[in-house]
């Protein structure tokens, strides 16, 4: 089945603002030729407040306190502090609390995507497992893991000897060098794959998708190290605090998604609509899903979808109704 009709979508159409779990139910099965997206990490604040505002208050009062380290929101699991059971134990829950949140939206982009389609997921080195997991009973199966090796900032955590000196420890540097985290240089990305109907041929003549494009303009075979790609300029008014670098993703929508009108790329945690401004670059139709209406305003803008026209719903039912109208 495809969206047969997906080319009369305005453009006003394509950026949802919602939380994806109900938008994604609205949607036909087998619609969609790839997931391309990056959840929120920080799994902490699943189930809290997850905006810019309160973000911006956890880092202040990283900022006043004297026990937590700079610049890492309380909550994030990084920082120092008292590691007893009772920390485990929140800690556990937590990333089980992830993984079940991933699984429910996980579960729903399955029905939603093409036989063969891939879904490549953007997480952190310590928490990539679970996604892959939750996508895993959600029905999709493990293709690999692509490194995204970017440039690294100061690494976060406990400097042992400089701790041990305030502490008036009598000899410090004994433990100097030792530190409670290696610098992090790289973000994972989870790719797993629909079921493929019968085999990779029958998958792609009939859905127009199911394999990488994997020959590099200089005739090296595609890796699943993705380095020295350009950061790129974010626009000034975007002010969202996890936005990805353009070339990134549009390496990553080209390797993944055929150019083919029967193609859509899904985001449904679209933030400032940087896998959709990709998509859109290489000519392909995009839906994109943000539960933050102040985000969602971002995207549009980058995606220049008048925002006076997105005032009302009645555009994202009409698409709900013509998309229903071509499920199987
Ligand atoms: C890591 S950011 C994505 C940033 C994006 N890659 C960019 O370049 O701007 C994740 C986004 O998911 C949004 N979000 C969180 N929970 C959501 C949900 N249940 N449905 C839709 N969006 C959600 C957040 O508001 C946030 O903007």
């Amino acid at each position: 089945m495809q969206l047969s009709n997906h080319h009369d979508l305005r453009p006003q159409d394509s950026l949802l603002v919602g939380d994806c779990r109900d938008l994604l139910q609205a949607l036909p099965a087998a619609s969609i030729a790839a997931c391309i997206t990056d959840p929120p990490y920080n799994y902490e604040f699943i189930g809290h407040k997850w905006d810019h505002a309160e973000i911006e208050r956890r880092l202040d009062r990283a900022k006043t306190s004297s026990t937590l380290v700079k610049n890492i929101p309380y909550g994030s699991g990084l920082a120092g502090g008292v590691r007893n059971a009772r920390w485990y134990e929140k800690n556990r829950k937590n990333i089980l609390d992830y993984q079940e949140w991933c699984f429910s939206w996980g579960k729903e982009v399955f029905r939603v995507c093409k036989p063969g389609a891939m879904v490549a997921a953007f997480n952190s080195s310590r928490t990539m497992a679970h996604v892959q997991v939750a996508l895993e009973r959600a029905g999709f199966y493990a293709r690999d893991c692509i490194v995204y090796r970017r440039s690294s900032g100061i690494p976060k955590g406990l400097n042992v000897s400089a701790k041990l000196e305030k502490l008036g420890d009598p000899n410090p540097e004994k433990w100097e060098g030792w530190h409670s985290c290696l610098r992090s240089e790289w973000e994972a990305i989870v790719v797993v794959q629909k079921p493929l109907e019968n085999n990779y041929i029958d998958t792609l003549q009939k859905y127009d998708v199911g394999l990488f494009q994997a020959a590099n303009e200089d005739g090296s075979f595609q890796s699943n190290i993705l380095e020295g790609l350009p950061r790129g300029e974010a626009e000034d008014f975007n002010i969202h605090c996890t936005v990805k670098p353009l070339p990134l993703m549009l390496k990553l929508v080209g390797m993944m998604v055929p150019e083919s009108s029967n193609n859509i790329v899904l985001d449904p945690f679209a933030g400032s609509g940087t896998t959709l401004v990709a998509a859109k670059q290489l000519g392909l139709a995009y839906l994109g899903m943000e539960i933050n209406p102040a985000y969602a305003a971002i995207a549009k803008r980058r995606l220049g979808i008048n925002e006076t026209e997105t005032k009302s719903t009645t555009g994202q039912q009409e698409m709900f109704q013509r998309a229903a109208r071509a499920a199987p």
